[in-house]
């Protein structure tokens, strides 16, 4: 059954949600309140970059089922809108801010009453605090025929186009997590080749729904910290985070997946949702519960202080140092720059003297838009060339693969820190790489000094010298 859908937020969930939705054979039109977006897709081009997304939107485009507008208006004939907005941190807290949603509640309300109190259906997909979808449904279920349900996304970047039409799961959030709900039956008609393919939907309630989307980021973002917490006594005792890490992935209960140490999380998502998740939690009493996801928050800006004084204890000094930045973006596959452990990293870098150039794939536009004066050079050779240092960062596939040998005769100085543990150590070392990486050990076991106690080395501000432990000339933590 064909559908007169409307998607509003044409972000980066919403047009790929406007654009997969186009592909199941719906009626699709696509609202941003951005006209330069709106512009851009009904152009044809895509305003980021997603594998897959650019023959997705034009296949909606040439069939005439996908559209883009700035008019409220346009979307008064739909059967089902998608609420696709963003849900940013606060300018002043840890909390969501849902202007965005409540503006386009309030934009939508003022069209629906054209349909006569015909069955219209209003989705949100957006992540949003436990207790958002009852205070919306009072708003917009005043209109006569509207319904509200939450159907939240757990899509990725760089896999958002697959996980949009082959989900894990489906997840329906209703009042009162009724199965026999009218509107259950209203969005299985728009998923229906979704369900064809044996996808699990799972109804339950609005609260239960919105925790979904909430506990599993924080669940990713608290594997990552976990690990990378475990990298941090790796570095403390000289063992290798990639051995305990693929130990601890064989063990089932467990799973390899997230358990990958380096630079941590950061994206659009995970950074915002496990604070917006803490504040939600103090708000209804019980901050407590979730206080673990303030250290899972630490853990992981501690790993880009840490990358940075490893670079400094590696140059002996920033100061007009020559340092190579292999990626901006906040993972492969993606040019999303927001809240980028590597573009932080690079930018704290230049704020302390040194001259970096960064390089990535993809991501040199929005990392420029971001950091404006920020040197950035396209091809990689090129960015390697004279580099004092060189500092993988964001694990773009091109990276892994350099061939140590090859890339040693680019640079003025061999030296190289793997802040995501995908190259390999002993291969680098023989190319005659000074080698560093976050989480694993340095090449030469570094010697006890003579009297600990008086032994001294660089630090960084939120790394305390524990009692027991010393600090090698590298500035290494070894055991006394
Ligand atoms: C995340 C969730 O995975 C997705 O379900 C949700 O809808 C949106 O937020 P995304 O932001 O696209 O998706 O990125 P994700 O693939 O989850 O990676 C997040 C960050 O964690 C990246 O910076 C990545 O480099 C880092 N990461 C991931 C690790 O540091 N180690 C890992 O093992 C995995």
């Amino acid at each position: 059954m064909t559908l007169r859908i409307s998607v509003i937020g044409i972000g980066y969930l919403g047009a790929v949600h406007a654009a997969s939705m186009a592909e199941l054979g719906h009626e699709v039109i696509g609202l941003d309140v951005d006209r330069d977006r709106v512009a851009a897709l009904q152009a044809g081009h895509a305003p980021f970059h997603e594998p897959g997304f650019d023959e997705l939107l034009q296949r909606g485009l040439d069939s005439g089922r996908l559209r883009f507008t700035s008019d409220y208006a346009e979307l008064a004939d739909a059967d089902v809108h998608f609420l696709g907005l963003g849900t940013p941190q606060l300018a002043d807290g840890m909390g969501a801010d849902l202007g965005h949603l409540r503006s386009a509640i309030a934009s939508l309300t003022e069209v629906l009453p054209a349909r006569g109190g015909a069955p219209t259906l209003v989705v949100g997909k957006s992540t949003v605090p436990a207790g958002t979808s009852r205070e919306l449904a009072a708003t917009l279920e005043q209109v006569d025929g509207a319904r509200l349900m939450w159907n939240p996304e757990f899509l990725r970047e760089g896999f958002a186009v697959q996980d949009t039409l082959v989900p894990d799961r489906l997840v329906y959030g209703v009042p009162s997590g009724d199965e026999q709900d009218e509107r259950v039956a209203m969005l299985d008609a728009v998923y229906a080749p979704i369900l064809e393919r044996g996808v699990t939907r799972l109804v339950m309630g609005y609260e239960a729904a919105e925790l979904v989307k909430a506990s599993a980021n924080a669940f990713l973002a608290t594997k990552i910290s976990f690990i990378n917490a475990v990298a941090e006594m790796c570095e403390a005792t000289g063992a290798d985070v990639t051995d305990v890490s693929r130990a601890l992935g064989m063990d089932d209960r467990i799973g390899a997946k997230f358990l990958r140490a380096g630079l941590g999380f950061g994206g659009g998502c995970l950074p915002k949702d496990i604070r917006a998740f803490l504040a939600s939690a103090e708000d209804h009493g019980v901050g407590d519960a979730l206080g673990f996801l303030r250290e899972v928050d630490a853990v992981n800006g501690r790993r880009r202080t840490r990358m940075v004084a490893l670079a400094e204890e590696t140059l002996g000094g920033l100061e007009g140092r020559r340092i190579t930045v292999l990626g901006a973006a906040f993972k492969p596959d993606s040019d999303d720059v927001r809240d980028s452990p590597a573009l932080e990293v690079a930018s704290r870098l230049r704020a302390a003297g040194a001259r970096v150039t960064v390089t990535d794939p993809e991501a040199l536009r929005t990392a420029q838009r971001r950091i404006p004066g920020l040197c950035t050079v396209p091809d990689t050779q090129d960015a390697l060339r004279d580099a004092e240092l060189v500092l993988l960062l964001t694990e773009w596939r091109e990276y892994r693969d350099l061939d140590p040998v090859a890339t040693a005769d680019l640079v003025a100085s061999p030296r190289i820190i793997d802040g995501r543990a995908v190259l390999d150590p002993q291969a680098w070392r023989e190319a005659g790489w000074e080698f560093r990486a976050l989480g694993r050990p340095d090449s030469e076991a570094p010697e006890a000094p003579q009297n600990p106690g008086s032994s001294e080395g660089p630090v960084s501000s939120d790394e305390a010298i524990t009692p027991g432990r010393v600090l090698s000339p590298s500035g290494v933590r070894v055991p006394a």
